[in-house]
């Protein structure tokens, strides 16, 4: 079985190649194609190594959170169905089966809208130092994993597309990423940055669809540890003020953490079905900051081994297997 790591439509004009997906414009003048590679990225490198049939776990975990979340907000999808599609799609119908999406061109929102439910990774680690988490304070005493009282809202900035924080300048300043945007801009808050009302209806829709998306996945043994959402705006049919919506990939393993719910066990890390495997396996191989283009500093990148991959495939299928088991 072979991973697809990069698409290759001649006829369609490519716009971007994010970490994962392939981006490509149509003939429809406000629709994208929206292309979900088998690509994996850890710590914002792109491995060598893809995981067969990664962007089509993905693309049905997205499409399966879409038509789920539907009434809080609506998303960018418009069709997975490549009859529906525009007429030079479809003859790339074998690449593209499964893991595309047509999707409503929107302006992305610069800002990830993080929502976290439990206490883990960089929340975890900034919490231990300062006992806040990007700057909110939280209660005393909390144990790694633990839930926290209430889901809290923590956005970070979002790089431009397609830059990564090793090739940001020193002159460019210091917008790098995924630092979160208190810590950048002391000065300028997520609401200055993109003006209040927008941050206000961002935080709200994140907050419920997080919720919703929780309360759910819990019935499915799944808990949604945290989770990243990104919003859009396209012009609206009344010609009114432009419409919010949901863009990109929703509750994904790439874009969420989900734990199994049975092996629950606050005061640890938990086992999960996102890419901390991966992450772990990379560090054991020698990964570090510094060492992004390969082992050996020469550009040729890292990969994983067979075991790693089949072990990173197994956790994807199994998290949309729960998803989409006993709930129709
Ligand atoms: N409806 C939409 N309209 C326009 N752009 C979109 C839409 N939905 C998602 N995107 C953008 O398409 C890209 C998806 O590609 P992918 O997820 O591989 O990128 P990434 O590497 O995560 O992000 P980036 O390219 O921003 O670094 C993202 O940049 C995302 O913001
Ligand atoms: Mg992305």
């Amino acid at each position: 079985m072979t991973a697809l790591l990069q698409t290759d439509l001649p006829d369609l004009h490519l716009l971007s190649r994010g970490k994962v997906r392939d981006v490509y414009a149509t003939s429809s003048p406000d629709h994208l194609l929206f292309v979900a590679t088998d690509r994996i990225s850890v710590y914002d490198v792109i491995l060598n190594s893809g995981i067969p049939d990664k962007g089509k776990l993905l693309t049905s975990i997205s499409l399966f959170w879409f038509e789920k979340l539907k009434d809080i907000i609506p998303n960018h999808l418009v069709t997975v169905n490549i009859d529906e599609m525009p007429e030079e799609v479809r003859q790339y119908r074998e690449q593209l089966e499964g893991r595309t999406m047509l999707v409503r061109k929107a302006r992305i929102v610069p800002m990830e809208a993080i929502v976290r439910g439990y206490i883990t990774g960089s929340a975890w680690a900034e919490y231990q130092k300062s006992q806040t988490v990007c700057s909110i304070p939280i209660p005393a005493k909390m144990e790694e994993s633990q839930k926290f009282p209430t889901p809290i809202f923590t956005p970070s900035t979002k790089a431009e597309q397609g830059a990564h924080d090793e090739n940001i300048s020193p002159e460019k300043g210091t917008v790098v990423g995924k630092a979160s945007l208190k810590s950048l801009m002391p000065t300028i808050s997520a609401a200055q940055l993109i003006g209040q009302d927008l941050f206000d209806r961002i935080q709200t829709a994140s907050l419920q669809l997080y919720t919703a998306a929780t309360e759910y996945a819990e019935s499915c043994g799944l808990i949604l540890a945290d989770t990243k959402f990104e919003f859009g705006l396209v012009p609206s049919a009344s010609g009114g003020q432009d419409e919010l919506i949901l863009v990109d990939e929703v509750l994904t393993p790439d874009s969420s953490r989900y734990w199994p719910r049975d092996q629950y066990e606050p005061g640890k890390g938990q086992p999960s079905f996102d890419k901390q495997y991966v992450r772990n396996a990379l560090t054991a191989a020698g990964y570090r900051k510094g060492l992004e283009s390969g082992p050996n500093g020469n550009g040729e990148g890292w990969a994983i081994d067979d075991t790693v991959i089949e072990g990173t495939r197994k956790r994807y299928k199994e998290a949309e297997q729960m998803l989409k088991s006993s709930h129709s």
